[in-house]
């Protein structure tokens, strides 16, 4: 009997078609244009992104984040300064992002350098950040190994339940990815979807369209 692969329903795409004729030349407003639409769809969570990065070895991690903001400046998230993904930016300050909006069967690859925002930034978002939120990022060293879990959670119920206000973190804040590449996917019949690049060559964005 032959092996069966996973899953066993074949996935179905059929998508509003784009070309790099139809699409806007500035990227990043047609990122603003599917996010939208995504939001208009009803997900209320378009904003969470896969984030890759790579160690000085190259050797790549990802992991989910969630999109702050975006604008010409670039997309912001927000995470500690301490953690494995800081760690590997720091080594090799670049990275990946990926949005997934199966609903309208699109993806949305970003790649280009990454920097540390101002602490005034981070400073501005933090205060923003439920109370629970603050908390937590205080109190964990993210990533680090937990030895104690019930002595974590007794300084998290301490920290929560007191009365003073919750300062940002020296070792807490934003990130700004500055994109060099756009890649916007959308899902079509029988696994011709379509795929539309945009490449930063000398301050000007360059469009193409791939095979899929
Ligand atoms: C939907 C989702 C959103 C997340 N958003 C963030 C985020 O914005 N910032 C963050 O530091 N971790 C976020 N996390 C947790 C990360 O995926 C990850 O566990 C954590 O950042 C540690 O990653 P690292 O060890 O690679 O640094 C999120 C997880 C999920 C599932």
């Amino acid at each position: 009997m032959a092996d069966s692969y996973l899953p066993r329903a074949e996935y179905e795409f059929s998508g509003d078609s784009i070309c790099s004729d139809s699409v806007d030349p500035d990227p990043l407003e047609q990122f603003r244009c599917w996010f939208d639409e995504e939001a208009r769809s009803g997900e209320r969570d378009g904003n969470r992104m896969a984030l890759a990065t790579a160690d000085a070895q190259g050797r790549p991690s990802v992991r989910m984040v969630l999109l702050k903001k975006f604008d010409s400046t670039g997309l912001l998230f927000f995470t500690d300064y301490g953690s494995r993904k800081a760690i590997e930016l720091e080594q090799n300050p670049h990275a990946a992002l990926l949005f997934h909006w199966p609903r309208l069967q699109r993806q949305v690859r970003i790649e280009g350098p990454v920097e540390k925002v101002s602490r005034e930034i981070s400073e501005q978002y933090f205060s923003q950040r439920p109370r629970n939120s603050q908390v937590g990022a205080a109190v964990s060293r993210q990533s680090s190994v937990l030895l104690d879990r019930q002595g974590f959670e007794t300084e998290v119920k301490k920290m929560l339940e007191g009365e003073q206000d919750i300062d940002c973190p020296e070792s807490w804040g934003g990130y700004r990815l500055l994109p060099q590449l756009f890649e916007f996917w959308q899902g079509q019949s029988g696994r011709i979807h379509d795929r539309v690049l945009y490449r930063l060559d000398s301050g000007t964005w360059q469009r193409s369209e791939l095979q899929p």
